[in-house]
């Protein structure tokens, strides 16, 4: 029996939501490593659109157990507000066990404050974050000042972590920024609401995970973002705060690399990214537009358009071998039907003008690639009623089973549109 990790092979918004959905009918436990609500998930629920940025999209499924592992930087205010939402749409039915980990940390007002004030006072690098505080919230967990949830639960260690934290914190607002300083007794007196409402949800999530394994379940873990967004190995420093790809999976949740059994990279049939960063098969003429348009290219969090482009399987296949990806989920296919023309990046030509099949590191060789690229035939029909390979048009079969080719993994799953039925299964990921 396999436990699987899901994770983005390019800039995220790759449509987890989607596949994680439909994998979770099958797991039994869903769980969330890195991350927080930078990232957001569109789902369709009763008729209804709820977007989760917080909590597993496994939630909408009955007995599951859902957890926000000891990785993931909790804003209690958001997994309160998502808590309450789900409630009231009653999708989150009483036999639903969400468990937030009692070590993750917690994203506090100056980290949000921090965030945005960096991003708009032009010092430095724009990188074009999310603002939700993500970056400083993962800063303070590695400097060792981090308020966790274990500490916000506590009324004395909060007021002697706060104390510490908010006279450096209000001093950087200020000086640096000009900003007027945070409240410190407003900040106590709002979390400890906070504290109070998680408090039920609250526990040793790696204890839950490891009992949950040793009985044979079965886990989905639920990666955030996209493998070149990962602050070791992503597009750096264009990146988030936290590691993405499949190795963190375990370190994330508290429980031993083994336990992660199989890879499903999610990788959209052509490219989007949000945000600042290089990106070498970037559209910015019409057919990116129409990219964006037909695929609703939007952030899910902060509604910004999403940058898009050609498939770029340099990054696909870099994704590959930094998760050793087992299965590739294959999203939005139907979003390309009526190109006439279809281009696939198998390489990047350097500016010394060498061919190259991996990303330099060097961030300004990068903007400097020039894609190369292979054409291919676009394809007109409908194939969102497609429910197997075979009733595919032949040039939309020709253009996956050369991505097929040029990633060197298998599809497991290629999605036709956005309904949960409008979806081809090769392979169940959980079967090994
Ligand atoms: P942060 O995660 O808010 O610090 O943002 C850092 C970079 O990651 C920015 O370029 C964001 O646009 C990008 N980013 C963060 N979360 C997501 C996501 O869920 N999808 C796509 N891009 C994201």
């Amino acid at each position: 029996m396999a436990n699987v990790a899901i994770i983005g092979t390019q800039w995220g918004d790759e449509g987890k939501g989607k596949v994680v959905d439909l994998y979770a009918q099958d797991a039994d436990v869903i769980a969330r490593f890195q991350g927080g609500n930078n990232a957001g998930h569109t789902l369709v629920v009763k008729g209804q659109q709820t977007i989760l940025h917080l909590v597993p999209s496994g939630i909408l499924h009955d007995w599951k157990i859902c957890i926000i592992g000891n990785g993931v930087v909790v804003d209690p205010k958001v997994l309160i507000e998502e808590i309450e939402k789900l409630k009231s749409r009653g999708v989150l039915p009483p036999n639903t066990r969400l468990f937030v980990s009692d070590i993750a940390h917690v994203i506090m007002p100056y980290h949000r404050r921090i965030d945005v004030a960096r991003e708009s006072h032009g010092m430095g690098k724009k990188i074009g974050t999310t603002g939700r505080g993500i970056g400083p919230a993962y800063e303070d967990k590695i400097a060792r000042v981090g308020i966790r949830i274990c500490d916000l639960l506590d009324e004395e260690v909060f007021r002697e972590k706060l104390n510490q934290n908010i006279d450096e914190k209000n001093f950087y607002l200020t000086r640096l920024f000009q900003e007027e300083p945070l409240d410190k007794e407003a900040i106590y007196r709002e979390y400890r609401t906070y504290a109070d409402r998680i408090r039920p949800y609250v526990a040793d999530t790696s204890i839950i995970m490891n009992d949950e394994i040793r009985k044979g379940k079965k886990i989905l873990f639920e990666g955030a973002q996209g493998s070149h967004l990962d602050i070791d190995h992503g597009t750096f420093p264009y990146v988030t705060s936290s590691n993405t790809v499949a190795g963190n999976a375990a370190c994330g949740t508290g429980v031993g690399p083994s336990a992660v059994t199989a890879v499903v990279g999610i990788c959209k049939a052509y490219t989007t990214r949000v945000g600042e960063g290089p990106f070498v098969t970037e559209l910015t003429c019409e057919i990116g537009d129409s990219i964006r348009e037909v695929g609703q290219e939007y952030g899910a969090t902060t509604g910004r358009k999403r940058r898009c482009g050609w498939l770029d399987m340099v990054l696909v296949r870099q994704s590959v071998r930094l998760s050793g990806i087992t299965g590739i989920a294959l999203t939005k296919l139907d979003v390309l039907t009526g190109l006439e023309k279809l281009k696939i990046c198998v390489g990047y030509k350097t500016p010394q003008g060498e061919f190259t099949e991996s990303l330099p590191s060097n961030p300004r060789l990068l903007a400097q690639c020039q894609p190369i690229y292979e054409e291919m035939d676009g394809w007109t029909e409908d194939i969102t009623k497609a429910t197997h390979i075979e009733e595919l048009p032949q040039n939309t079969r020709r253009y996956i089973e050369r991505l097929e080719v040029l990633a060197g993994v298998k599809l497991v799953l290629v999605s036709v549109g956005a309904g949960r039925e409008e979806t081809i299964i090769l392979k169940n990921p959980f079967d090994g």
